[in-house]
């Protein structure tokens, strides 16, 4: 398929400001943007093609939802009452509860259930234009279970249109039959899971969750090198609930992204620069978990560290399904600007999943586009519980 988008402000996200061109106009050929720019400048060899009129509309790259635990089996409502009753997540967690019930309810789910429970999720997020969405496991803890949950999420691929990232999760907690030998988990039976789900071809990145209900750096380290032996990119949930020392050992691994980074320091910050590691900003669960203590946003702008949103979709710390919502919270909650959070959910979400062909609007990208009914690119995280999506474009075609 070829056609113009035409009478449209753009922003594209190259450059300043949002990268915004005014009475713009996009080029789309067979799955990619062959053009952007003014409308005025629009090459000869494409004139003749068919037009599409934005009616004015604000045109942007389409949403990437980088951090997500769609796949899992229940919910965790009680969970909620018991937060709002005064206990606390980590109270929860040691307890029994938080993660390893919802591992309960995974492993007693089939793919099918598995599929069946994550694709309202996944429509609540499409229908924000979102076109691409990082699915974790880490609800199997067992060789098993972890494979389940990754075939299920590459199967969302096939189901509705949208691109689907893999991140194996299997160090997210230690299961009830290795209760006390974290060390056993990690090396018996993590690394063995990997291994089986990446020689089945469904791992693009490995993952952990570093802090004091979880793992330790040096558990996690030992799952980064099977990852490197693999020749997998990592991440890392860290300092999310504490300081544990997981940001910069994800920098030391030159990890794709380290995710949370509410007690991240200064000199976490400093390591995420040199090493290339987007900050992943979760909102959403800050908000859930009640925490007070907000990502140092200041420090990362001043080290250049760049910042994207999530919106961590699970059932316990974040049962949220709107990108837009994580927007508008990274901006109210952790004060990032309007266009902070704009590329937080393209540009920067983009890179925290290595992708290098979406996020922007550029010749040779992907045309994947979301159309809104707004002016100007602030008016995405301002409003809360509205979705002003004209039309989602993936891989060329408008749907
Ligand atoms: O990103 N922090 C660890 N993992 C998830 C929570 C998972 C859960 O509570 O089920 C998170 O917040
Ligand atoms: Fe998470």
């Amino acid at each position: 398929m070829q056609a113009i988008l035409c009478n449209a402000t753009l922003a594209t996200l190259c450059g300043p400001s949002c990268g915004l061109i005014p009475d713009g106009a996009l080029v789309v050929a067979d799955g990619r943007i062959a053009w952007v720019g003014h409308a005025a400048d629009l090459p000869a060899e494409h004139a003749t093609l068919p037009r599409h009129d934005l009616g004015g509309r604000l045109l942007t790259p389409a949403p990437v939802d980088c951090h997500t635990h769609l796949i899992h089996g229940g919910d965790r409502a009680r969970e909620f009452e018991q937060r709002l009753q005064g206990a606390s997540y980590e109270e929860i967690a040691r307890a029994g509860g938080g993660i390893l019930s919802t591992v309960t309810a995974t492993r007693t789910a089939s793919e099918a259930d598995l599929i069946a429970a994550a694709l309202p999720r996944l429509d609540a997020l499409l229908a924000e234009g979102v076109t691409t969405v990082e699915v974790k496991s880490g609800y199997g803890l067992d060789i098993a279970t972890e494979r389940t949950m990754l075939r299920a999420a590459r199967r969302l691929a096939d189901l509705r249109p949208v691109r689907i990232v893999t991140t194996f999760l299997g160090a997210h907690a230690c299961p009830p039959e290795y209760k006390g030998r974290a060390d056993a988990y990690i090396d018996d039976m993590c690394i063995p899971a990997l291994h089986a789900a990446h020689a089945e071809g469904l791992v693009d990145a490995v993952d952990g969750f570093c802090e004091g209900i979880a793992f330790t750096p040096a558990q996690i380290a030992r799952v980064f090198d099977a990852a490197r032996a693999l020749g997998l990119p990592v991440k890392l949930h860290a300092e999310q609930l504490s300081h544990q020392g997981g940001t910069a050992l994800a920098a030391l691994h030159g990890a794709l992204s380290a995710d949370h980074v509410e007690y991240a320091t200064d000199t976490d910050a400093r390591a995420m620069a040199a090493a290339g590691t987007v900050a992943v900003l979760l909102p959403g669960a800050f908000y859930t978990l009640h925490e007070t203590q907000a990502p140092p946003v200041a420090a990362f702008r001043a080290h250049g560290v760049p910042m994207a949103l999530a919106t961590d979709c699970n059932p316990g710390s974040s049962p949220m399904t709107s990108i837009l919502l994580a927007m508008n919270m990274g901006c109210t909650l952790f004060r990032l600007t309007p266009e902070e959070a704009l590329r937080g959910v393209t540009e920067h979400a983009a890179r925290a999943l290595g992708l290098a062909d979406c996020g922007r609007l550029a010749p040779g990208l992907r045309a994947d586009l979301a159309v809104w009914s707004v002016r100007a690119p602030a008016e995405l995280a301002w409003r809360i519980g509205f979705n002003p999506l004209w039309q989602r474009w993936f891989n060329g075609a408008p749907c």
